[in-house]
């Protein structure tokens, strides 16, 4: 079942997932704020990045670098120069476009063959149908400024990549942390660009996090990385549950690829608002990142190889996730409508939602229901609860029909169901019922902790 962005944007409000950014304020465009469940849902995408990509493996280190950023960096990284984005601007109403998604769209529509060359002059304002000006490099970088008195500010950046605090920091990793080639440095940040159009709810913001990763290696050995890194990369995906007909691998053309890469594929997911769309990159930066750092810098960022006495520049294999991209594909992924029939001889049919979320993924991973709202039922169930904080994230619903309940969370992704009823307050026991199979199980109070703990290895 395909599934429509603007069912996932009222789906995600209405649950709690993510909100319009300062609504009561009329809202700020293209920023939103991850609601009680969406933080919950991000932080899991951002958990299970790091414990593949650092925590299970000894060659990745991690870093947490620093937002703002003086001019230099951006000026050896080569993103002042050439980090911009065609802008045509309507002589009548003055919106602003990116030309190459004009165009990308013009050659999509029906009548328009693909390999039909259309020119930026063929194509009239979108919103007003005025003539569009010439495309003008528009720069991304993020300008801010730094300082309390006036006239005397230094100018800084709002990092736009985060990739860019990790080759800061090489030299500082491989001596603090005797770190030989190969090796990696990880982070999850903020990123910040001053996008022309930004759409598609949170796929495309001027404010967004990525889960970037370099690993250094021999030039020698950067193509057998690239495919190591494209190889993890994907069945990160896979195994987080992404169904595999909604992603695809595709690889930018010569023209196409930004400045710093000698080759770069992008993983794409099947978006619901039609075509595909970038959800992550794999990148072979070559040796241009430490090369311009070494030279604006002045500091030495080749490697000594103690073995051969090999003297080189490590090439660089980058591995760039977006944590927003990647969270909106989980939640379009996993968004499932069933029909349901009720009443006599089930004759009312309904629709209901179910997340079918990777339980790692699911915000709540345990919902405590006691049958009854009365004593002694609910100082059961809230002990039922207490017994598993610190070990998983639960919720508390003593509210409505348990039926109704169930479905409340099955709509938000909650892989089990805990029901604490008349039986538990003799046999000490609880049934918990399993979201996808349906399955119940009745387990001993006291173990419970460890009956989910084994259901989240
Ligand atoms: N360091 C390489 C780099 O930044 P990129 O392809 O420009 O490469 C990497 O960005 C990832 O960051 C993208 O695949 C996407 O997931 C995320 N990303 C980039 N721009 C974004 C935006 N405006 N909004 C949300 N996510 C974005």
């Amino acid at each position: 079942m395909s599934t429509s962005l603007e069912t996932i944007v009222s789906f995600a409000k209405r649950r709690g997932f993510i909100f319009p950014s300062a609504e009561i304020y009329g809202g700020l465009s293209s920023c939103y704020d991850y609601g009680p469940l969406g933080v919950e849902l991000k932080n899991n995408v951002k958990k299970a990045w790091w414990k593949a990509m650092v925590q299970q493996r000894n060659d990745v280190v991690g870093l947490d670098s620093s937002i703002l950023t003086p001019e230099i960096v951006w000026e050896a990284s080569g993103h002042l120069q050439s980090f911009h984005d065609p802008l045509v601007e309507c002589s009548k109403c003055h919106h602003r476009f990116r030309a190459d998604h004009l165009l990308e769209a013009k050659q999509a529509e029906p009548g328009h063959m693909k390999e039909k060359p259309v020119d930026i002059k063929d194509i009239d304002c979108p919103d007003c149908g005025a003539d569009l000006s010439e495309p003008q490099n528009f720069n991304l970088l993020m300008k801010t400024e730094l300082g309390a008195v006036e006239g005397k500010k230094d100018t800084a950046y709002m990092r736009g990549e985060t990739c860019q605090g990790i080759y800061l920091n090489f030299l500082n990793t491989v001596n603090s942390m005797r770190k030989k080639l190969p090796f990696g440095i990880a982070q999850i940040g903020k990123a910040f660009r001053n996008e022309i159009t930004t759409k598609n709810f949170t796929f495309r913001t001027r404010e967004f996090e990525q889960m970037e990763q370099q690993y250094f290696v021999n030039p020698k050995e950067a193509d057998s990385f690239f495919e190591h890194w494209k190889e993890q990369r994907w069945n990160w995906y896979m195994k987080l549950g992404i169904k595999e007909e909604n992603i695809r691998w595709r690889q930018h053309a010569e023209d196409e690829r930004a400045h710093y890469a000698v080759d770069a594929w992008d993983i794409e997911y099947k978006t619901p608002w039609g075509g595909w769309g970038e959800m992550a990159g794999i990148h072979n930066r070559g040796d241009w990142d430490l090369s311009r750092h070494s030279k604006y810098s002045k500091q030495d960022l080749s490697y000594k190889d103690q073995q051969t006495g090999d003297k080189f520049i490590p090439h660089i294999i980058e591995t760039s996730d977006g944590a927003d991209r990647a969270t909106l594909m989980f939640l379009v992924d996993a968004y499932d409508e069933v029909e349901t029939r009720s009443g006599k001889g089930g004759t009312k049919h309904d629709k209901e939602v179910v997340l079918r979320l990777h339980k790692d993924l699911a915000p709540i991973k345990a919902a405590i229901l006691p049958l009854s709202k009365k004593e002694p039922l609910q100082k059961l169930a809230h002990e039922v609860q207490a017994g598993l904080w610190g070990s998983c994230m639960t919720q508390y619903d003593e509210t409505g029909a348990i039926g109704k309940r169930y479905r409340r969370q099955d709509e938000i992704g909650t892989p089990y169901c805990v029901t604490v009823d008349f039986d538990s307050l003799e046999d000490k026991s609880v049934t918990v019922r399993d979201r996808d199979t349906m399955e119940q199980d009745r387990v001993k109070i006291e173990e419970l902790a460890d009956y989910l703990k084994d259901k989240f290895k």
